[in-house]
């Protein structure tokens, strides 16, 4: 069967753009690089270590949050949306920032969460310091409690972190009153986007920072800020970040058919300007059918593509997962984007060495059943080839490029992560995979800064893994992504078309271009064709040239 990669949009235009086939490095700004030994890590840190990106040979950066914020949920809870907090720098280390990745070439893309402020917001605590049905309190999701006395929150909505989504209010005369949404932290209250004043005002946050030269945004929630008019109750637990998965009911907080209005809107705001600029949709929408409407020609312009984050590491999971991808955004007229890891779920060289099929966890901590770290990383390297291979646009995770593990035996005592107290200690939270990346094996906190400090326990086998220790030794899974890299941009494979040679229960074979890629989920060895060459592998073949278990190769003839 033959997929091919949508070049072409519905109109029959071909689609081009730096972002049709780039990939894409995303920063977490806390935990990258720390420039003046806080343990925090902050903008003049990202600027510092610039230069590692452009060797690795990514297309663009995306930051995660770095703007003013109590930090309820590390940033995203944000109370300024035009500022940096001090923690990260200031504005001129912003503008530093996007000068220095331009002069690299690499693009750099920030990040929006529109679908709630902090409560540290200004028109939150004007909200507060207002009565019922004022104008202030009509820019968020207030109502009026259920039972007698309106003790009762207004309907069963669950926090994605758990517990309640919704808080009740004191009012300015000290009596109980209202009770406010938030689908996440109770420091994170849901905006209410029927309210025109918030549509202005993010138009112009936007503007503030294409001002300033982002080449993008990637749009936090962006299935959530339309609610169902009612706010039904919907008696099903609350998934974190869970959309509408296959043919159960759409929830009446996520995915809701408004919220496209909202993007068109976004498009015509970024199409003004010159450049290519790109709007992207963090939205975790199944099925994919589903999630292509967010990538309309009018709306964004990528989606993260979380259910091939999800899919089991088998070759009938992958391969169905990778058709069904391509076929969706064809259909559409947008590339497919591919991604791994992130800062929301746990790293995959530690998920793949869990046993396949096993439901994607929440966090691991001690006590768990812990991960094999030799298979994980094989498996890892092995999926980051065959994803690398793929026609569309990639997604690396800071410190996947150093096969980095998630940390899985934290101390409970360190965990930031809302999550942990929320659910009642029952769900760990991504503390795991958030903590400060090693730089050089003999430095204090691994050369994440000048000191030892480091805002979350850096394990003390991570040496191993630093940078330092793999660059320039061949093998390493540093020295991995970076051949792989600059084979994908000589062989352009992110715009190049896909063709399944072979999809069997145990390997998986396709063409892209020139190159030909095997991947071997299979117990016995695969040998290649005569006269392969190959150019790429995750990991030596075996000692008569074949395909060993959980290998990807890349080669030609
Ligand atoms: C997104 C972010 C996640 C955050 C949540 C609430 O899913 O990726 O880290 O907790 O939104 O803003
Ligand atoms: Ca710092």
């Amino acid at each position: 069967m033959n997929t091919n990669q949508s070049q072409q949009s519905p109109s029959g235009d071909p689609i081009t753009g730096w972002w049709t086939e780039a990939v894409i490095y995303q920063i977490y700004p806390r935990s990258f690089a720390d420039s003046n030994g806080d343990g925090i890590g902050d903008l003049p840190g990202i600027t510092s270590r610039l230069d590692h990106l452009a060797e690795l040979g990514v297309d663009a950066v995306w930051l995660s949050p770095f703007y003013p914020s109590p930090q309820a949920d590390a940033g995203y809870d944000v109370a300024d949306y035009r500022d940096v907090d001090p923690l990260f720098g200031g504005l001129p280390d912003a503008d530093k920032l996007i000068g220095e990745a331009h002069a690299r070439g690499l693009r750099v893309i920030v990040d929006l969460v529109p679908n709630h402020t902090s409560s540290a917001h200004r028109w939150f605590t004007a909200a507060l310091a207002a009565p019922a049905g004022s104008p202030e309190r009509a820019r968020y999701i207030f109502r009026d409690g259920r039972g007698p006395d309106g003790e009762q929150p207004p309907n069963d909505w669950q926090s994605v972190f758990g517990g309640p989504a919704w808080t009740r209010v004191v009012e300015p005369d000290g009596r109980p009153g209202q009770w406010y949404l938030h689908l996440f932290d109770t420091g994170q209250p849901d905006l209410n986007w029927d309210n025109p004043e918030i549509r202005a005002e993010f138009l112009d946050v936007l503007r503030f920072w294409l001002d300033r030269g982002v080449d993008g945004f990637r749009v936090d929630v962006a299935h959530g800020l339309i609610k169902q008019a009612d706010l039904a109750d919907w008696q099903e637990p609350q998934e974190i970040l869970s959309g509408n998965e296959g043919d159960r009911p759409r929830p009446p907080m996520w995915d809701q058919d408004g919220v496209h209005e909202i993007y068109r809107d976004w498009r015509r705001v970024l199409d003004g300007y010159p450049g290519e600029r790109v709007l992207v949709a963090e939205a975790w929408v199944e099925p994919a059918e589903r999630l292509a409407r967010y990538v309309r020609p009018d709306e964004m312009h990528q989606a993260f593509n979380f259910e091939y984050l999800l899919a089991s590491w088998t070759a009938p999971a992958q391969y169905a997962v990778i058709t069904r991808s391509l076929e969706a955004t064809d259909a559409v007229g947008a590339p497919t984007t591919w991604v791994l890891s992130n800062h929301d779920v746990v790293r995959h060289a530690s998920r793949l060495g869990l046993p396949v099929g096993t439901p994607r966890p929440n966090g691991i901590g001690i006590g768990d059943p812990q991960p094999d770290g030799v298979l994980g990383l094989r498996r890892a390297r092995a999926a980051t080839l065959l994803m690398l291979a793929l026609p569309g646009s990639a997604y690396l995770y800071q410190g996947e490029e150093l096969g980095l593990p998630e940390h899985t035996t934290m101390p409970d005592e360190a965990r930031q992560d809302p999550t942990w107290a929320r659910s009642g200690h029952t769900q760990r939270g991504r503390d795991g995979c958030r903590v400060p990346i090693p730089w050089e094996a003999d430095a204090p906190s691994y050369g994440f800064g000048p000191t030892d400090a480091s805002w979350l326990p850096q394990p003390a086998t991570w040496a191993e893994y630093a940078l330092d220790r793999q660059r320039d030794v061949p093998g390493s899974t540093y020295e991995m992504y970076r051949t792989a890299l600059r084979l994908r941009h000589e062989h352009g494979l992110g715009h190049g078309t896909l063709r399944w040679r072979e999809s069997g229960d145990t390997v998986l074979t396709f063409d892209n271009g020139v190159l030909t890629v095997l991947t071997n989920f299979g117990e016995s060895p695969v040998p290649l064709p005569s006269g392969a060459q190959v150019l790429h592998s995750s990991a030596p073949l075996t000692g008569d040239g074949a395909v060993g278990t959980d290998v990807t190769v890349w080669y030609r003839g």
